[in-house]
């Protein structure tokens, strides 16, 4: 038996590092995965790897800063299968700069992609869990929403999830929805390959566990959310950072 056996799931981001992850885990779990992502390449890999491990799952391209494509997921789902379960919102993008120097088009990429992506498949998907009277969101958040040097841009959208999960957790919890955030720390994924080595060095000096997290670690608390185990948590931003503090 699975912990999500016969669950409908939405994973976006799900081509790469812990959407990937997550999406692989989730199907090995017994859902079905719509694995949804702009890189149709890192997509359909992980599809195909699902299938050939008997898991079932379909690739949708696009954009989650783009309705169509958003409206074209649910449409499919609710066609397909007639509901959906989960959404876990988790596409991401970096446009690392200094303040003085970041542009508005760096600006705008990661807030609408981390935050408006976020409400905009939220808004989607919450119309049909509230339909069917039940539903699970989990959305993304990160160390850096408590600030971080050269991420004015990524910080300011991770700590606007936080308004976004406690907010709608507090307005669909009437309608047996779910809505938790998880907070990554560092984890090794194409996202932070390019940190130089004597910046991981430092990175991992601060953590307590003193090692960078996996792909894997985030998705089991993704599972967790996503899972009956989790039915009385809502509202939570929970960390998976090695014990940082900052
Ligand atoms: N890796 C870390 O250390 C870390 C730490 C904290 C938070 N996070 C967050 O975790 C999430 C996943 O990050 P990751 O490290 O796996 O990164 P990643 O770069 O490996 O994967 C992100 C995926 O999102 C996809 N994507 C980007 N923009 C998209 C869009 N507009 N629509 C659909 N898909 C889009 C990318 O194509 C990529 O496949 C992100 O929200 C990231 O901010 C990561």
């Amino acid at each position: 038996m699975g912990r999500l056996d016969g669950k409908i799931a939405w994973v976006t981001g799900a081509g790469s590092g812990i959407g990937a992850a997550t999406a692989r885990l989730f199907a090995r779990e017994g859902a079905i995965v719509a694995v949804n992502d702009l890189n149709e390449a890192g997509g359909k890999q992980v599809v195909d790897e699902i299938r050939k491990a008997g898991g079932r799952a379909d690739f949708i391209l696009g954009s989650v800063t783009d309705k169509e494509t958003i409206q074209q997921v649910v449409e499919r789902l609710a066609s397909q299968y007639g509901r959906l379960d989960i959404l876990v919102n988790n596409a991401g993008v970096l446009r690392d700069a200094m303040m003085a120097k970041m542009t508005e088009e760096q600006w705008d990429t990661v807030i609408n992609t981390h935050l408006k992506g976020s409400w905009l498949c939220a808004k989607a998907a919450l119309e049909v869990m509230k339909d069917q009277g039940s539903g699970v969101i989990t959305n993304t958040s990160s160390t850096s929403a408590r600030g971080n040097i050269g991420q004015v841009n990524y910080s300011t959208a991770k700590a606007g999830i936080w308004g976004l999960t406690k907010t709608l957790a507090l307005e669909y919890g009437r309608y047996g929805i779910r809505v938790n955030a998880v907070a990554p720390g560092f984890i090794a994924t194409p996202m932070t390959e390019q940190i130089p080595d004597q910046l991981k060095e430092r990175a991992i000096a601060a953590i307590p566990l003193r090692k960078i997290g996996q792909p894997e670690d985030v998705a089991n608390l993704h599972l967790f959310l996503a899972s009956d185990e989790a039915a009385y948590i809502t509202g939570q931003i929970i960390y998976v950072d090695g014990g940082v503090k900052i």
